[in-house]
């Protein structure tokens, strides 16, 4: 059996498209990580799933309030990956037109696609927890080319 770093690599293989997911904590403040490992999970109910390490900060916001909103990113905005991934969340925000939900959650405004949830499950998994989402809005997904993770560089497919 490989290790952890082995397993990462393998997993790599596995292209994926890029997200941010977002809330917004009790005092306003919006909130946002970088997140690749977004599943599709039912029809009926719309459920999607994402899941979270233990360590991430903003994971608490999103548990706590129990909504969250997921940006698909375009190729264009793949500095963002990076950005909501960096370790200070102090300026992860800054300068993006975001776009404030109804219910309070903040999207980036130039998202590709974007999807409302609310926390349904919270399923335990080792060093990360499966967050199932049930769907309460969408929308999107007219035009442009998504962000795609592989092998720890970023690309894009379709035309
Ligand atoms: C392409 C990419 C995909 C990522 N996917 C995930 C993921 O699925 N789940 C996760 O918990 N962290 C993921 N991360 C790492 C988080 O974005 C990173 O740990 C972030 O700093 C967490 O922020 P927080 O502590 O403010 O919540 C990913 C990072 C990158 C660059």
């Amino acid at each position: 059996m490989g290790d952890s770093a082995g397993f990462r690599s393998v997993m790599g293989n596995f292209a994926t498209g890029v997200t941010v997911v977002t809330g917004s904590a009790a005092d306003g403040t919006a909130v946002g990580l970088t997140v690749n490992s977004v599943a599709s999970v039912s029809l009926e109910p719309r459920l999607v799933l994402i899941c979270t390490d233990k360590e991430s900060e903003s994971r608490g916001v999103l548990l706590e309030t129990g909504r969250f909103g997921i940006s698909i990113l375009r190729l264009e905005d793949r500095a963002l990956a990076p950005r909501f991934a960096a370790e200070d969340p102090g300026e992860r925000f800054t300068g993006i037109p975001l776009r404030w939900s109804d219910s309070g959650i903040p999207f980036l405004a130039d998202a590709l696609a974007w999807l409302e949830c609310r926390v349904w499950r919270n399923v335990d998994a080792g060093d990360h927890s499966v967050m199932i989402g049930e769907v309460l809005d969408f929308g999107g997904g007219g035009s442009g080319r998504p962000l795609v993770f592989f092998r720890g560089g970023y690309g894009t497919v379709g035309s």
